[in-house]
């Protein structure tokens, strides 16, 4: 029989506060955590939802130096926007903290220190890449160069986004540093390193035998980790921003990310209750962490060895991560700005909070990844929402009101359809356990929805709105079983749709049920007298999901024009010096500028070459205005074979500097100089 635990702690992946939360972090992570941890609550556990900001990590310190900015306006900012755009969506965590606070330096100072004084740590001296322009060493994503298994010359030293590979900094092909842009050398550093290794038997049992019940995907990526062999990981980085390693020696240092973020869940217990030992010590406790697939190594094999090597703390009894969401056929990434952002859709979308919900909780990447489209998202929404859920709500309230001027009528003698009806709805309250407390929210979700249909069934079927030209007493009946459905469909949906299922609550005028009356056929009593009925969903119009496309294609055309002006064409033949030199180049100064009439490409120029003033026609014109060049210093090829353009005689070539894209530089000299000097 599966272990009765006393009390629940669940964390979600604490995101890192370097951008805004986007749909694949939402359908990864957020939307099942919440649904979970509600679930709980409605069944009366002891449970506590624990999340925050991840604040460490260079990808942050990388940021604010583009930015020009410290590395905590960053987190400041993000930190903000996240927690705003989670509560907005209706994330019920008890405590939303962050890596940066005053709790979590301590918190996770002491965990070092502990492993540290226990000699649990391997220190080492090695060499690794060192910028010696900016003078710094180059941990992690400060490092860029060739990845090595798919020749994407973007990769990182820590991982290659375009394969998904983890690699080290020793991997890369033609590294170099992100901060300077030079080519590193290698230096002796000391860092302290956990020796994984050594808990490869502990891990191979706890897991491989001791969980063979978790999701396929986590249980099979932690065996292929475990099948491969285990090696020693620093946990330190030679960087500025983050938690100071708290002991003699160490200046320069901090924890590596990986190593802090994590013990961000007990800190953050920590700030939310004085009790939160119970939750962290005590087997009783059912811990839980929520992730994505990109985590499963620091959640099921880091941070566990991590606890057993400090020795007080539970371990986590399931890893439920998701695999990735895409958008409209394509990886969802930030720095391509190909996301739906949370933030954005709140603001674009308001009251429309379950429907996001509910779209990214029926298509979640459970056990594979999945395809998030705006035309999905319509579909759902029209015809699941607003065609199934809404629309049953809505007639059993509205006939209410107007049969019985919202005075809940009496139930009378049942039909055996009324029985079939109701035992059917009994089934789904186990359904729905079984799929919440497994992990599988699609199913879930399909099962809260199963109690609409079966609404919306009854009523078609039963076909009030005519028995009632007949039949008048039948009606009484048939509403107070379509009420009773509704007040189910309200327990049913509320982890999935809290906001919906509390509009249910308000119109049909009730406190809230309880999960353990979910079934009840009594849950309103004749006579009560329900609330205004409102639409609970709206149908979404071609227009509106029109926009999100448009604006996706517009930063398609962005990325795309972006990507191309990155492309370097390849080198022209040789060509020896003296046909070099055959070319004479001076600087010229532009006098005057305009356009050549009846012609949207050139401009006619007056230049003084040092040598002459003279005229060269130039086909710039939708690159600079004439304003733009005039009093300029440019080069010029001055002795190109004059020729005739619409009627004007061009004699020499104003040089420029062309990307891929098509876009146009001027050359200039750096510092002004006298018209005529020679280039070369
Ligand atoms: O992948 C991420 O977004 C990490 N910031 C998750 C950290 S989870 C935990 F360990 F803090
Ligand atoms: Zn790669």
């Amino acid at each position: 029989m599966a272990k009765q635990y006393k009390r629940y702690l669940v964390t979600s992946a604490l995101p890192y506060a370097n951008g805004p939360v986007h749909i694949g972090h939402l359908a990864g992570v957020y939307v099942p955590s919440d649904i979970y941890v509600r679930y709980l609550r409605l069944k009366g556990y002891d449970v506590i939802s624990i999340c925050g900001s991840d604040e460490h990590g260079v990808p942050i310190t990388i940021k604010a130096r583009k930015e020009g900015v410290t590395p905590q306006d960053i987190v400041d900012r993000y930190h903000a926007i996240i927690e705003k755009s989670f509560r907005g969506l209706g994330m019920s965590f008890d405590i939303y903290s962050r890596t940066s606070s005053k709790t979590h330096r301590r918190v996770a100072s002491e965990f070092f220190r502990k492993l540290y004084d226990e000699g649990k740590f391997i220190e080492q001296t090695s060499e690794q890449y060192y910028d010696e322009e900016a003078q710094t060493f180059l941990a992690d994503r400060y490092i860029v160069g060739t990845c090595p298994r798919c020749q994407n010359e973007r990769a990182y030293g820590d991982q290659c986004e375009k394969c998904g590979s983890t690699l080290s900094p020793d991997e890369l092909i033609n590294p170099k540093s992100a901060v300077s842009g030079s080519v590193p050398v290698k230096r002796e550093t000391k860092h302290w390193y956990l020796p994984l290794d050594q808990y490869e038997g502990f891990l191979r049992e706890w897991i491989l035998e001791g969980h063979k019940e978790w999701k396929s995907n986590v249980y099979g990526q932690c065996k292929s980790w475990l099948d491969l062999g285990l090696q020693p990981r620093a946990v330190s980085r030679d960087l500025d921003w983050g938690i100071p390693v708290p002991v003699e020696g160490a200046d320069g240092k901090v924890l590596y990310v990986w190593f802090d973020a994590p013990i961000g869940y007990i800190s953050a217990t920590q700030d939310l209750t004085p009790d939160w030992e119970k939750y962290w010590k005590d087997e009783d406790t059912k811990m839980v962490h929520f992730i994505g697939k990109d985590n499963i190594v620091f959640h099921c094999i880091v941070f566990p060895s991590m606890l057993k090597a400090h020795g007080d703390y539970i371990l986590p009894e399931n890893v439920p991560a998701n695999e990735f969401l895409n958008l409209e056929g394509d990886k969802i990434s930030t720095s391509r700005n190909w996301a739906v952002w949370l933030h954005e859709y709140l603001e674009e979308f308001p009251g429309k909070e379950d429907v996001l919900r509910y779209v990214l909780c029926a298509n979640a990447p459970e056990t594979k990844d999945n395809d998030f489209t705006w035309k999905d998202y319509q579909a759902r929404n029209n015809n699941e929402l607003v065609a199934i859920l809404g629309n049953f709500v809505n007639r059993a309230l509205v006939l209410t009101q107007k049969y019985y001027a919202g005075v809940v009528p009496a139930c009378g003698e049942l039909t055996d359809y009324d029985r079939e009806t109701i035992e059917e709805l009994k089934k789904v309250k186990g359904a729905l356990e079984q799929n919440i407390e497994n992990y599988r929210f699609r199913e879930a979700l399909k099962e809260a929805m199963n109690v609409a249909r079966i609404g919306n069934k009854y009523l078609a079927d039963t076909e009030p709105w005519k028995v009632v030209k007949t039949d008048p007493e039948r009606v009484k009946t048939i509403l107070n079983i379509a009420l009773q459905i509704t007040a189910n469909t309200a327990i049913a949906i509320e982890p999935f749709m809290p906001f919906s299922a509390k509009k249910m609550l308000d119109m049909l005028a009730v406190e809230p049920f309880g999960w353990e009356k979910l079934g009840s056929m009594e849950l309103i009593e004749a006579g009560h007298t329900i609330g205004t009925p409102a639409l609970l969903f709206e149908k979404i119009e071609d227009e509106v999901i029109q926009k999100q496309l448009d604006k996706l294609a517009a930063t398609k055309a962005a990325n795309q024009a972006a990507e191309a002006a990155q492309h370097v064409e390849e080198q022209k033949d040789p060509v020896n010096f003296e046909d070099f030199q055959k070319m004479d180049i001076r600087v010229s100064t532009i006098l005057a500028a305009e356009k050549v009439a009846k012609t949207k490409k050139l401009l006619k120029l007056t230049v003084d070459t040092g040598i002459d003033k003279r005229e060269i026609v130039s086909g710039i014109a939708e690159h600079f205005t004439p304003e733009e060049l005039i009093g300029k210093q440019v080069l010029v090829l001055v002795n190109l074979q004059p020729r005739e353009m619409r009627g004007i005689l061009s004699s020499g070539m104003i040089l420029m500097g062309e990307d891929a894209s098509g876009k146009l530089v001027l050359l200039q000299p750096s510092e002004k100089t006298n018209n005529g000097a020679l280039v070369g």
